[in-house]
Order: C-alpha cells, then structure tokens, then sequence
C-alpha cells in the first residue's frame, strides 16, 4: 500500500494470491521514474527488456544486452525502497546452458542489488530455472506471447488462443511452479486460458493482455503514461498523456525564448 516502507517480499506477493489482493507491477528503467512508481505503492517494478525498444528505439527485444539490463537495474535498484525488484534476461543470456544462465543471473543480482530475474519459456526453461532456484536466485517465469520469440511465432499477437495452445500453457506453468519460480507473467493470452492458468497454479499469475483473472497486473509504464503514442494495442488503457504535455511544455519554452519571454527577472541571478 502506498507510503508504507516494508519491503515486498516473494513471500508476501504468495500471500497476496491466497488472499485475494491483486498484485500490481509496473515496468521502470531508471532511478527517476522507479522512485515515482515504487512511492505511488506498485508491488513489482520490472526492468524489462522492453528497455531496448521503448528507450533505445530498436524493433524487438532481441538485441538487448546483459550489460544493458545491469546498468538499469543498477539505476532502477537505486530509485526503489519498497518494491520487489525484477531484471528481465536478456535473450541468449539463459538459453545456451544451464552453467552461463547461472553465472549470468548471477551476475545481475550481483551487480544491480535486485531481488530477482524474469526469464521466457516454458517446460523446456524448466531445468534451468531449477537451477537458478537452487543457488538462491529467485525466478519469475513468462508464458504467452514471448517477445524473444517475436519471429518465430510470427509476429506480436495473442497465443493460446485454440484448445492444444491453451493446454500446452497450462502444463507450462504447472512446470515452472514445479521448478520453482514464484511468479509468472502471463502475456497476450485469452481472459479464459488466463483464468485457467491462474488457478492451475499456486503462485501469483501477472498478466499483461490477458484479462481480468490474473492475480495481478503489468504494464509498461511509458505505454501507460501516453509516452509511447505509436503503441496502441486493444489492451493498454493510458492514464496519461503525457507525449502531448511534453510537446505543449517545449513549444512553450521555444516561444518563450524566441520572444524574449525567458528568462525574465524572476529566473535570473543579481550580482
Ligand atoms: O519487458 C517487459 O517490459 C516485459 C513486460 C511486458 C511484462 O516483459
């Protein structure tokens, strides 16, 4: 709840499932916004790989970094006192093999001071997310529409959507909770798999594009502030629009400053 100190923990978003109280996660990338959003009471802030397309301007999420995601980590870790921290693996950082996505994690929860790692995939991500699990390193998992797979299921669209889909997700994230991961982003997927996904498992399902069953929700926060005026999926509800407040605050300046307005005598120094 906003203005409380107690830091979230992976225990207490378990508790939050069994207790009904949806578990809200934004996505931040620097200290800045990570500060607003952690003092606005978010559960979750994710440093998503989104990074890489958002901020950097790039197509997909593929060409994402390791050294990437530590330095926002490192920068969000720093803007954040109550939320649970999560780094998004770069894609190739955790697939080659079990030992590199070890060293890898490792290495984000060294270097940036978060809480956690999200990896993709589903069964076949099973083995190693055990592995992480198993020297320390808490996992979220995320099932749906995986943006490292862009290309190979042809395109940013809904999964999940007939009855073998829909099943294959289901044992999915029936296999990442037998590996242990604590949470699990649900991406792109039909409100009823999402429902049956949800209460297949014990632990907290987040969704994005998925329907009101989740047990919580995710958003990218410039999607959500109106930054990003391009993106405009059926399921993103914007809270504001800040593109269009940032455009009126710098022609405003422009004209100030072409018309001698700024600065005035309030804006300046006296010897
Ligand atoms: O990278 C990201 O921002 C994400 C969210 C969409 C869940 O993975």
């Amino acid at each position: 709840m906003p203005g409380s100190a107690k830091p979230v923990t992976t225990l207490q978003l378990a508790r939050m499932k069994r207790d009904g109280k949806k578990i809200v996660m934004l996505t931040a990338y620097d200290a800045l916004f990570a500060s607003l959003v952690d003092a606005a009471g978010v559960d979750i802030v994710l440093v998503g790989d989104s990074v890489n397309t958002v901020l950097c301007g790039e197509e997909t999420t593929l060409s994402s970094t390791l050294e990437q995601m530590v330095y926002h980590g490192r920068i969000v870790r720093r803007g954040v006192q109550r939320a649970l921290v999560i780094v998004d693996m770069p894609f190739m950082s955790y697939q080659v093999s079990v030992e590199e996505a070890k060293r890898n994690a490792g290495r984000v929860l060294k270097q940036t001071g978060a809480h956690g790692v999200k990896l993709e995939g589903g069964a076949a991500m099973a083995e190693t997310i055990g592995a992480l699990v198993s020297i320390g390193i808490p996992v979220m998992g995320h099932l749906g529409f995986t943006p490292q797979s862009v290309h190979q299921v042809g395109g940013y669209r809904v999964q999940g959507r007939d009855a073998a889909a829909a099943e294959r997700m289901v044992a999915d994230a029936q296999a990442l909770q037998q590996a242990g991961v604590f949470s699990i982003v649900l991406e792109l997927t039909p409100s009823e798999v999402a429902r049956r996904v949800t209460e297949a498992v014990t632990v907290p399902t987040i969704g994005i594009g998925s329907g009101p069953h989740c047990d919580g929700q995710v958003l990218v926060l410039h999607d959500m502030l109106g930054l990003n005026e391009g993106f405009e999926p059926k399921f993103l509800k914007r809270y504001a629009d800040l593109a269009a407040a940032v455009r009126q605050a710098v022609e405003a300046f422009g004209a100030d400053v072409r018309e001698g307005r700024y600065p005035d005598a309030g804006h300046s120094y006296d010897t």
